[in-house]
């Protein structure tokens, strides 16, 4: 019998989620299964009680449940709980644990994969969204120089840079909300999009001045061009979509269920020869 795991969301129809577990699975001869739920808006916590009832040993959660997976889980680990929201559920008997990869992911993708340290780097979060909650606590444990979080309602940047205020010492200058006219001026070595402004065809609105010589420009927004890449390249700045952060998160996954870890480079290969236009925390 295989172990039964499986994506939740709404939409979930286009999560590329059980393609990448299967391939982990071929890849380290794991024996599971992993399906998509589409659960109703006000039916999450059924569906995640109905799925543990017919033998389910975790969960994926993706968009709009994330924060209710945290609310539902009885222990959460490491990043989930600063972060406020669940990514990942895993069944041990009758308790519910919940973790957040999401950050994983993106600092695995930008110091494996893209070899890019964060360590020492002036850093640019745009988006005050439940993506930026997820990546913020991994992203100031690398020790950047500083984070700044920009964003249309500076209230929320602010929001979010009180929320993590206890961990600000993690980077040498502290972190600090703004909004995007404040930036003229300012230069970062690391620019993190976790807007959903690509998936409209929109982008925040920067100063061109703002990447340093050597910049990189990341987009979680994966699979498709969306206008910050496009307006980093024609500053002829080193870009990346999200896919690496996608798959790289999914592998945190898999390793919590599991204890293994598989190779991600093949999958991330694979899946972008494909299209979709997500984002790789969702
Ligand atoms: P999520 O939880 O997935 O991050 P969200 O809470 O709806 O989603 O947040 C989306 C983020 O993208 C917000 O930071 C939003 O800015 P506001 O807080 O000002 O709404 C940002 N965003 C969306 N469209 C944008 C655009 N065209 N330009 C700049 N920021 C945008």
């Amino acid at each position: 019998m295989s172990d039964k795991y499986a994506v939740i969301g709404n939409p979930v129809e286009h999560s590329l989620s059980p393609e990448i577990h299967a391939g982990f699975a071929r890849e380290t001869g794991e024996n599971i299964t992993y399906d998509r739920i589409f659960a109703p808006r006000e039916g999450f916590c059924d569906a995640v009680l109905a799925f543990r009832a017919a033998g389910g040993k975790g969960l994926n959660v993706t968009l709009p449940f994330k924060h209710e997976a945290w609310r539902l889980a009885a222990v959460r680990s490491g990043f989930a709980l600063a972060a406020g929201a669940a990514n990942t559920l895993s069944f041990q008997g009758e308790r519910i644990e919940g973790h957040n990869t999401d950050g994983i992911g993106l600092v695995r993708d930008l110091t494996s994969n893209l070899r890019i340290a964060v360590r020492g780097k002036r850093v640019l979060l745009m988006g005050a969204g439940g993506a930026s909650y997820g990546v913020m606590e991994p992203l100031l444990r690398e020790q950047p120089e500083t984070v700044v979080v920009a964003n249309r309602t500076l209230e929320k940047a602010i929001a979010l840079v009180g929320h993590f205020e206890k961990l600000q010492a993690r980077a040498l200058r502290g972190i600090s909300a703004r909004p995007y006219e404040a930036l003229a001026g300012a230069q970062f070595d690391i620019l993190i999009n976790a807007t959903s402004a690509g998936l409209e065809g929109a982008m925040p609105p920067l100063p061109e001045s703002v990447f340093a010589p050597g910049a990189l420009a990341y987009d979680m927004v994966y699979a498709r061009r969306t206008p910050f890449l496009d307006f980093a390249r024609r500053q002829g700045v080193r870009v990346s979509d999200g896919l690496g952060m996608l798959v790289e998160q999914a592998a945190e996954s898999f390793f919590i269920w599991r204890g293994v870890r598989p190779e991600t480079k093949p999958v991330i290969a694979r899946l972008r020869q494909e299209g979709g236009g997500r984002r790789a925390e969702g």
